[in-house]
């Protein structure tokens, strides 16, 4: 039996946008993250603290968080990447009420995106979880090549359950399952999938399903069959990692929204205003939507 609703967490101001090369003004930021909510998106991923020579176009993160935060709306969670302590300590002096840290299933991925191991890696997170419970501060923590890896290919479901049983016991609420680069298909999410929910219950788990092989829809078909009713997913299908060459964005928050009120699944979110938010942000940035279902809804 499928859930009878789905909690979708918007991704695209942070992993979609952290890819872009040209700069993005902030208060074109702030319409995009505006829109959003205007659509009915409740759990917005905003902005990541991290550092700037990796990744240039998130320097802005303070700025973009207060600004957020300067016009919250009640009931929205706004969120914000944390890669360390002193990621962790920017974004609490800007305001923030929920962060996320990020590790990974693969040890090259690891190095490649954080500079360290896992095993460095948790440890490193260790406090910041730490510190922001004691600020009474929600943490989600994502574990990245979740279906396999870029530099390493084929990832055992057994190491995605090791990093995300770890990230659960150090506190993180929620767990982001992350298909990187997009290579996984419903056979092998739903491996992973059941031999992390051996671990921890579904509804502390989320699908982070990137796009790339055009599996993601089909992905999230597979995730909620086994009871999974969170998912993230990005507008227009905007972005990918820097650090995982070639990926292509989230699933789009509106084919996502497409197949889950087609199975008569309630989000909460309106269609039109998500494809009019995915026409306005690519022809600000240039671009067609990767979005199949705003290309067709454009057509007509
Ligand atoms: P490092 O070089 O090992 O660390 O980077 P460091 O402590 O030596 O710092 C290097 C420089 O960054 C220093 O500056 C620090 O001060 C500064 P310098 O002295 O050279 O002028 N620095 C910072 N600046 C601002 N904010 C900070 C911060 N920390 C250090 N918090 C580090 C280690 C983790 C910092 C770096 O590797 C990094 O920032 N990586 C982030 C990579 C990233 O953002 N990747 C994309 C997000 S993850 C993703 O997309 C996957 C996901 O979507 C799930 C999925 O799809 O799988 C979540
Ligand atoms: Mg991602």
């Amino acid at each position: 039996k499928l859930p009878a609703q789905v909690r979708i967490v918007e991704v695209g101001p942070r992993d979609g946008l952290q890819n872009e090369r040209q700069p993005i003004a902030i208060a074109d930021k702030l319409m995009l993250i505006r829109r959003l909510q205007d659509a009915g998106l409740r759990s917005i991923e905003v902005a990541a603290f991290v550092s700037p020579k990796w990744v240039p176009q998130m320097a802005d993160a303070a700025a973009v968080l207060a600004g957020v935060l300067a016009e919250s709306r009640p009931g929205v969670g706004y969120a914000v990447l944390v890669p360390n302590l002193r990621g962790l300590e920017a974004a609490l002096a800007a305001g923030a009420t929920e962060v996320a840290v990020f590790a990974a299933a693969s040890e090259r991925f690891s190095q490649r995106n954080i500079n360290c191991s896992i095993a460095e890696s948790l440890q490193r997170f260790k406090p910041v979880v730490e510190r922001a419970r004691q600020a009474q501060v929600r943490v989600r923590g994502y574990v990245s090549c979740a279906a396999g890896c870029p530099y390493e290919g084929e990832i055992a479901p057994a190491a995605v359950v090791a990093v995300a049983s770890a990230l659960a016991g150090m506190g993180c609420e929620e767990i982001s399952l992350g298909d990187t680069t997009g290579v996984g298909n419903p056979a092998s999410i739903s491996r992973m999938l059941e031999a992390v929910m051996r671990h921890l219950p579904p509804q502390r788990l989320a699908g982070h399903y990137h796009d790339t092989y055009g599996m993601a829809a089909a992905n999230v078909y597979a995730s909620l069959q086994l009871g999974i009713a969170t998912f993230d997913a990005s507008v227009a299908g905007l972005g990918g990692c820097p650090y995982a060459p070639g990926a292509a964005g989230n699933v789009a928050t509106e084919d996502l929204v497409w197949l889950l009120h087609g199975l008569g699944i309630a989000t909460g979110l309106d269609l039109d205003r998500l494809v009019d938010t995915a026409a306005w942000i690519s022809r600000l940035l240039g671009r067609e939507p990767f979005s199949r279902v705003t290309r067709a809804l454009r057509a007509t």
